[in-house]
């Protein structure tokens, strides 16, 4: 009898085990599920397609332009991959047609370092005769050394920047009416207060000043363009090669035991293309916004100051060797 009794209360014991460490695992599950939910973000919920629009997306070999490439495909758009990486873009290219079995994904090569490449860009481009319902300045380098590119500027503030810039003004021509600029940036901007960078600026401090440099441009051309509207996307905390030069990331065992925390809390590439995304198909944005989110805010007090948007223009148009009256002349919705 007493061992019957005993025998009774261990397996009591056993269930009461068994359901505590149940209801601990699904608690951890439903809390691990809610977190990747909530860091994930939202989904673009606009159902507009984009047959015969096209889409240039710069930087769509890898991360948040690849996956935005096959999202604006699936919609019908004609895509124009801008990449200095040839063979990764066609292999892009070749990717996506099979999945969406859209003929229009084209490649074309740009090199925003240079900007040769970036005039043979549009050379190409204009010979093509697409009407660009819109340009995505996506492309971007983050945490790299200090480095002088051939035309003379810091590699990031080039490629992040200054090729965007020169990038966006000879593209104008080319642009549909009422076609969008959409100036991929970053919660990073926040970080500038000031156009001229301090010399002793880490790499961190020099990618926000190069997206407040392109949250600037969006404000001049929002303010100075008609016809062509200019907005700035913070696509989030994105899982992509941007961070191959982080020091926190690119140590790969720190890599690997960062992984469960950013597993949960940082987003897939299609993820964040939701916003960019966004941007492009979301009936009339306001000029100039900043979406986050799939939502419209407006960035930091310094990217809204337009004393400090005109000083960067004409800074920029010297730099680039380019003229208001090269603006006027080629935009026929100018207003510059
Ligand atoms: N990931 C994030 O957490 C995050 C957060 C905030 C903002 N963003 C922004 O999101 C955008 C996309 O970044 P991502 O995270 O998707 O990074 P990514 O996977 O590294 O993609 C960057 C793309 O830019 C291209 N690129 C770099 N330098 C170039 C140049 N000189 N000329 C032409 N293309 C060049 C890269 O081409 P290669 O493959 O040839 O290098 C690549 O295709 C960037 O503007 C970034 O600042 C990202």
């Amino acid at each position: 009898m007493r061992m019957r009794q005993i025998s009774f209360l261990s397996d009591t014991e056993k269930n009461m085990s068994k359901l505590f460490w149940s209801s601990l695992f699904t608690l951890a599950a439903a809390a691990a599920f809610s977190l990747k939910r909530y860091f994930g973000g939202m989904n673009c919920r606009c159902n507009q397609r984009l047959d015969c629009k096209a889409v240039v997306i710069t930087g769509a070999t890898s991360g948040i332009g690849k996956a935005l490439a096959l999202e604006v495909a699936k919609r019908g758009a004609q895509v124009i991959l801008a990449c200095r990486d040839m063979k990764a873009a066609w292999a892009v290219v070749d990717e996506i047609t099979k999945e969406t079995h859209n003929e229009g994904v084209y490649a074309l090569p740009l090199d925003l370092t240079n900007f040769k490449s970036i005039n043979e860009f549009c050379g190409l481009l204009s010979e093509c005769e697409f009407d660009i319902y819109s340009l995505v300045n996506n492309a971007a380098v983050f945490y790299l050394p200090l480095q002088t590119t051939a035309d003379g500027f810091d590699v990031t503030f080039q490629t992040n920047y200054l090729g965007p810039f020169l990038l966006t003004l000879k593209m104008l021509p080319s642009m549909a009416k009422n076609g969008r600029i959409v100036n991929v940036s970053s919660e990073a901007h926040k970080l500038c207060s000031s156009l001229d960078i301090p010399k002793q600026a880490g790499l961190f401090e020099v990618y926000g000043h190069s997206k407040a440099c392109l949250n600037l441009l969006t404000l001049k051309l929002a303010s100075t363009v008609d016809g062509v509207s200019a907005v700035n996307v913070d696509p989030g905390n994105v899982e992509t090669k941007i961070f191959r030069n982080f020091p926190l990331l690119s140590n790969p065992l720190l890599k690997i035991l960062l992984w469960p925390i950013r597993f949960l809390t940082v987003k897939r590439p299609v993820q964040g293309a939701q916003s960019v995304l966004h941007a492009i198909i979301c009936p009339q944005p306001a000029n100039g916004c900043y979406i986050r989110d799939c939502k419209e805010e407006w960035p930091s007090d310094f990217c809204m100051n337009d004393t400090n948007a005109d000083a960067l223009w004409h800074r920029s148009l010297q730099w680039t060797k380019m003229t208001e009256e090269y603006v006027l002349q080629t935009n026929e919705y100018s207003s510059v």
